[in-house]
């Protein structure tokens, strides 16, 4: 079961964790490990290479971060990515400067006519539309590497010492904007590693019941089901490890959208038979909500509620030796900051609190996968492509697209109207491109005219953004005629609606949530 795996050592760039997806895709297993990952541990894993990811320090910079000098010692290919390649001509005695022209976007790099070596550049045309983004480049070489490529800012693009198996790029193969990267990448993963390609989502599938038994042995599992996809994927390969000795719970907290509940139970439970319990606790969640405007209190009373009924629930179905949880990789990844103090942007937590309030012990079959990856795995063990494709919901559901107190009025009209936008922005093939779209009910009222009668009704707001991880977003550009569909049937079609206005907010300064 092991598979080969490149490292990848994250000096903070925002491309680190896309460098780990393209191995990914090209069937090579990577792990994202902190820059400064000891020796020993990096040799533990027996890594068929090394990348050093980019990052937005200079070398020269006090506290600058650093590998093990040991890395380039150890007969395991190295490829650097700007940083990194700068650091590697900084450790190994070459020049890193400040660079004349700095490069931030496309660059165009040359290919130095094929001598013997530059594996990287195998099969690939000698100019190259890149994307580069640095300040400092390399002015000289470290003694024994030679020069594979320039660009007309930067004397070294390329940079190899084939014999010591260490390699450099200036810029990103990673990103989607340089040309062939992809190849470059696989140059590097199979001529220079070695890889075979052993990893797939086949296998993943194939290997993880084993795991999970592995780990269960013949005890319980309780998997809380959100009706999202990671609890979803995890429930189903926990399920075919050990069969009924799973229970799902499945809480309608009455802050779902329109169907949700139904949904699940088609899905999960008549579908794919899943042994799922479903717990209709809404009344409770709208009685302690009564009253509540405050965001944080109603996601506070949200997440305790939660905890008290599912708890009470499991305990009530029996002894459960472990928790199921969906735990994708982006969130166990360990980071070390680069600039200071790591930053606390803490995500958001689905199923908050459960592990730290329950004797539990956790079993996370999807820690090692990304977003992506769970996708697949959902695809190709039962789960239909409109579900593996939904948007992400936050735990606290409508409650936090209500603005004000949540009633059962209120709950209706943004469920209605929400159900709305996600039937013209599917219908527009608009679904798929965004993060996320939805519809939130404002604490206003304004006047209109509805046939001869004045109107004095609610307002929705239209939030749709684009995003790569929710944790900045740009608001989407929707078609005017995608715009007009979803105002013209919200108000016919809710009643006590109004007025609809679109939300032109990006993240930061505005947070994708109004809540
Ligand atoms: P914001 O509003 O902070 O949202 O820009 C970023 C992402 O997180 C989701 N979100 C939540 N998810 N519990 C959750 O499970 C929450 O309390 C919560 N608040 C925001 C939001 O939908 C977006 O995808």
């Amino acid at each position: 079961m092991a598979h080969q795996n490149i490292l990848v050592l994250d000096f903070g760039s925002q491309y680190t964790q896309l460098i780990a997806r393209r191995l990914r895709e090209l069937q090579v297993y990577s792990e994202v490990l902190p820059f400064n990952t000891p020796a020993d541990e990096i040799r533990r894993r027996t890594p068929a290479g090394v990348i050093l990811s980019g990052g937005p320090r200079s070398v020269h910079e006090a506290g600058a971060p650093r590998c093990v000098p040991e890395l380039f010692d150890m007969a395991t290919p190295v490829l650097g990515i700007c940083y990194g390649m700068q650091l590697m001509t900084d450790m190994l005695g070459g020049e890193v400067a400040s660079a004349p022209h700095r490069e931030f976007g496309h660059a165009v790099v040359t290919v130095q006519p094929r001598g013997n070596g530059e594996p990287l550049f195998t099969d690939l045309p000698s100019e190259l539309r890149v994307w580069a983004s640095h300040g400092d480049y390399v002015k000289a070489e470290p003694p024994g590497f030679s020069v594979v490529a320039t660009s007309a800012n930067a004397p070294v693009a390329a940079m190899e010492a084939p014999a010591r198996k260490l390699f450099a790029l200036l810029f990103h193969p990673e990103v989607a904007h340089t040309d062939h990267g992809m190849e470059i990448l696989r140059n590097f993963a199979f001529r220079v590693c070695g890889c075979i390609g052993d990893w797939t989502i086949e296998s993943f599938v194939e290997e993880a019941a084993a795991r999970i038994r592995d780990q269960v042995g013949s005890r319980h599992v309780v998997c809380a089901l959100s009706g999202g996809v990671d609890s979803a994927v995890a429930a189903l390969l926990i399920h075919r490890a050990i069969g009924d000795r799973l229970t799902c719970i499945f809480v309608d907290n009455g802050l779902l959208r329109l169907d949700e509940a139904a949904q699940v139970q088609r899905r999960f439970v008549d579908k794919l038979k899943l042994p799922v319990v479903s717990v209709d606790a809404s009344e409770l969640f709208l009685r302690r909500l009564a009253g509540v405007v405050d965001p944080e209190t109603k996601r506070k009373i949200i997440g305790n509620t939660f905890i008290e009924v599912f708890e009470r629930e499991a305990r009530a179905r029996g002894q459960f030796g472990f928790l199921g949880q969906g735990t994708l990789y982006p969130d166990v990844i360990e980071s070390v900051s680069v600039v200071g103090p790591a930053a606390a942007i803490k995500s958001h937590h689905n199923v908050g609190g459960l592990p730290e309030r329950m004797p539990f012990a956790l079993v996370e079959p999807l820690r090692q996968l990304f977003k992506d990856e769970v996708r697949e795995v959902g695809r190709q063990i039962g789960l239909d492509e409109e579900f593996v494709h939904r948007q992400p919901f936050p735990g606290p559901g409508l409650a936090v697209r209500i603005l004000g107190e949540v009633t059962p009025e209120r709950l209706t009209l943004v469920r209605r109207a929400d159900a709305i936008v996600a039937e013209e922005i599917r219908r527009a093939g608009w679904y798929r491109r965004l993060w996320q779209s939805f519809a939130v009910l404002l604490p206003v009222r304004s006047v209109g005219v509805m046939g001869d009668a004045r109107t004095y009704e609610h307002t929705v707001a239209i939030r749709a953004v684009e995003s790569r991880d929710g944790m900045t977003a740009d608001w989407a550009r929707l078609p005017h005629e995608l715009l007009a569909a979803i105002s013209s049937r919200v108000v016919n079609e809710v009643k006590g609606i109004n007025r609809v206005v679109f939300d032109i907010s990006s993240k930061p300064p505005s947070t994708i949530e109004w809540e």
